[in-house]
């Protein structure tokens, strides 16, 4: 059983400061077993919103798999964006821009879609899914396979089609043959999770698509502050979406969303048949003793 919180468009810069002290007082409660953070850290690249950045996630538990956003690239300065375009992203977060976590039962890989050619589209090239082959290829297939990105795979029902990761089709072809389980993102600032098999109609595949909405920022698409937590205890995995309750000054969980795996990928469940999954370690079941 694994627990990942999946926060993502920070936006410092553009924070609310209540809601980002209640992200951390509850993603620290939630003792996740790794953090993900899908980009947009900042709103505009700048060296205090990069600093206030790092603070933040110095708050929260690790491991941390942090991918950059459009916005962490230096938008107005000519010479940052084309010459050293993360260069701040690089000095204050990470240097390492496919950062990978993996134990027995889940593996993370980050991958960076973000591009200085364009102001907010993203991409993936050939070596990024060199690189995601080599590193989940190679892992066994009990082990839930998560990748992160920036940009998503998927997008809710009739949302501009502008927003879709760059060659995301190659790329996808690459992840379906490694049985890549769940591909996390951000950038639309809408909590959303949908399955490969709808767009890319590989044959025995189909992963799930989880986009987090923004945990921090006031950047809000007709969206409340939200994030995701994520629970795995393979072949099931659970989705819940936390959300800002402004009256109550705290994240309130909605609905969760449960899936299991198939022979054609992973399927929805509905609460009822999802009733019996059990997301909680042996040793973690409260017993009334204390
Ligand atoms: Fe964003
Ligand atoms: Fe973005």
């Amino acid at each position: 059983m694994r627990t990942i919180v999946h926060l993502s468009d920070l936006h410092f810069g553009r924070v609310d400061y209540a809601v980002r002290d209640v992200v951390v007082s509850t993603v620290q409660a939630l003792q996740p077993n790794a953090v993900v953070v899908s980009g947009d850290l900042t709103q505009r690249a700048r060296s205090h919103q990069f600093q206030e950045a790092r603070q933040f996630l110095d708050s929260l538990p690790r491991p941390q798999i942090v991918v950059p956003g459009n916005h962490d690239v230096p938008l107005y300065n000519f010479f940052a964006r084309f010459g050293r375009p993360l260069d701040r992203y690089r000095r204050f977060i990470t240097d390492d821009m496919q950062p990978f976590y993996a134990d027995d039962e889940i593996a993370i890989i980050g991958i960076n879609t973000a591009r200085s050619l364009t102001t907010k589209y993203g991409r993936i090239n050939e070596s990024q899914i060199a690189g995601a082959r080599e590193r989940l290829c190679s892992i066994d297939n009990n082990v839930t396979k998560i990748v992160v990105t920036h940009h998503p795979f998927d997008l809710p029902e009739n949302h501009d089609e502008d927003d879709l990761l760059g060659r995301a089709q190659l790329a996808m072809t690459v992840l379906a043959e490694c049985g890549a389980d769940v591909l996390l993102a951000g950038h639309l600032h809408i909590g959303h999770t949908g399955h490969t098999a709808v767009r890319y109609k590989i044959a025995g595949h189909s992963a799930l698509v989880v986009s987090a909405g923004t945990a921090t920022s006031t950047r809000h698409r007709g969206e409340a502050n939200s994030f995701n937590v994520i629970r795995i205890n393979h072949p099931h995995i659970q989705v819940e979406r936390m959300i800002w309750q402004p009256e109550a000054g705290a994240f309130t969980p909605a609905a969760a969303e449960n899936f299991q795996f198939s022979e054609s990928g992973w399927k929805p469940v509905p609460a009822e048949a999802a009733a019996g999954f059990v997301f909680a370690d042996e040793s973690e079941v409260i017993t009334g003793d204390n």
